[in-house]
């Protein structure tokens, strides 16, 4: 039930979105939470808001603590809708010259998005905002994940509102890292995975900073899915280690298949990788999500990527997943292809320069087999899978 008091004066006025379930391309079987918080202290603050169609369900439950006329300061973490869709409802019940607190690239693109003339306060990093008895203070996030993104700090708790940062999809009438338990762990990964992976290098500096500024950390408020209040470190930590890539001993092989012949060298593949005793999981791209793929591929040492030949070209939903993972930038991988032809057979050539854009380590040509698999080709195909599997086993 919301609101949700998470410490002293402060609440998730934010709704459930128990239904969805596309996210912008992004699977969420278990729906997700726009997070907005409120903060009463002598002046009253409202962090964030949530999706357009939402945009009631906030006001009904801010109204459960205090009038939303009397909100003092609004502040926009993030431009991007499913946090900004309700600004306009929330700014006409607030009022529409109480001061819009947000980062300067935030103002330009809150502008973009809403042609209104609002109050807008840009702030940087450091920036304070004073409540009374409290302090707010803001640091930018650029890029993390958008260009106007930043974290809001409420100095006296200790409380950081970390916007898309450290958040994931999941919807439920828990609301704290302890309710969950570990099972939440998987869905901050899928979130990071394919949020946020290829600005890791930005992350890794963000937590230098977080760290060298002391910053302490009691509770992480993500804008999305649970608060973390047992431990905030155990998400900080998993985060360094997300944006560091260094990979675990397994492979994935991701394909897809016409006549069951592609994926008869996948499963082949995958004998040779297990029987270097290494953990491997083949995965057909048309019987899983791409974010439930790139949720494996983020701590793989190996992608190893199968198509078909189709009319001169790659499989089409090969060539969708490989456009996906190539835009998050995943490192440290070893890749190889493989996959069956009729006539033509140029798969393999294009997964392979594909894989070679993206700075995979390709330490075969992979397997082409004509039609359906024989014994030669399998045995081609356990071979191939072997030399990974002894690639991944080698690793330091
Ligand atoms: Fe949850 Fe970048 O929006």
């Amino acid at each position: 039930m919301r609101p949700v008091k998470i410490a002293n004066g402060v609440y998730d006025v934010g709704v459930i979105d128990w239904n969805i379930r596309d996210f912008h391309g992004y699977s969420t079987y278990r729906g997700t939470t726009y997070n907005a918080f409120l903060i009463v202290d002598e002046k009253i603050a409202l962090i964030d808001t949530v999706k357009k169609n939402f945009s009631d369900q906030l006001i009904e439950n801010i109204s459960k603590i205090v009038d939303p006329k009397k909100i003092d300061y609004v502040i926009s973490n993030h431009t991007e809708m499913d946090h900004s869709g309700g600004l306009p409802r929330i700014m006409h019940r607030v009022g529409e010259d109480k001061p819009l607190y947000c980062s300067k690239m935030g103002a330009k693109n809150l502008a973009r998005h809403f042609p209104r003339k609002w109050n807008y306060h840009a702030v940087g990093s450091g920036e304070e905002l004073s409540l009374g008895n409290r302090t707010l203070t803001f640091l930018e996030t650029r890029m993390l994940h958008w260009p106007d993104s930043m974290f809001t700090y409420l100095k006296e708790d200790k409380i950081l509102f970390s916007s898309d940062g450290f958040g994931q999809h999941y919807a439920g009438h828990e609301n704290f890292d302890d309710e969950v338990g570990d099972e939440i762990m998987q869905h901050a990964k899928k979130y990071y995975a394919n949020i946020l992976l290829l600005y890791s290098p930005l992350i890794l500096k963000l937590i230098d900073t977080v760290t060298e500024l002391g910053i302490e950390i009691d509770m992480i408020c993500p804008d999305h899915g649970i608060i973390w209040r047992k431990d905030p470190g155990k998400i900080i930590s998993a985060y360094a280690r997300w944006a560091k890539q260094a990979p675990k001993k397994k492979a994935v092989i991701i394909y897809d298949t016409m006549w069951h012949s592609t994926e008869t060298m996948a499963d082949e593949i995958a004998a040779g990788i297990a029987d270097e005793g290494v953990s491997v999981r083949p995965i057909h791209i048309r019987s899983s999500h791409r974010s439930e793929i790139m949720t494996e591929v983020l701590d793989a040492a190996a992608v190893i990527v199968g198509s078909p030949t189709l009319n001169n070209q790659l499989f089409p939903t090969v060539s969708d997943f490989l456009t996906y993972m190539k835009g998050l930038k995943p490192i440290n991988k070893i890749g190889a292809a493989f996959g069956s032809y009729g006539w033509s057979g140029e798969g393999v050539k294009m997964i392979n320069s594909a894989l070679e854009d993206m700075k995979f380590d390709i330490i075969d040509p992979g397997v082409r087999l004509q039609y359906v698999p024989d014994k030669d080709g399998l045995n081609a195909c356990f071979e191939l899978g072997k030399k990974i599997g002894k690639a991944i086993a080698d690793q330091a």
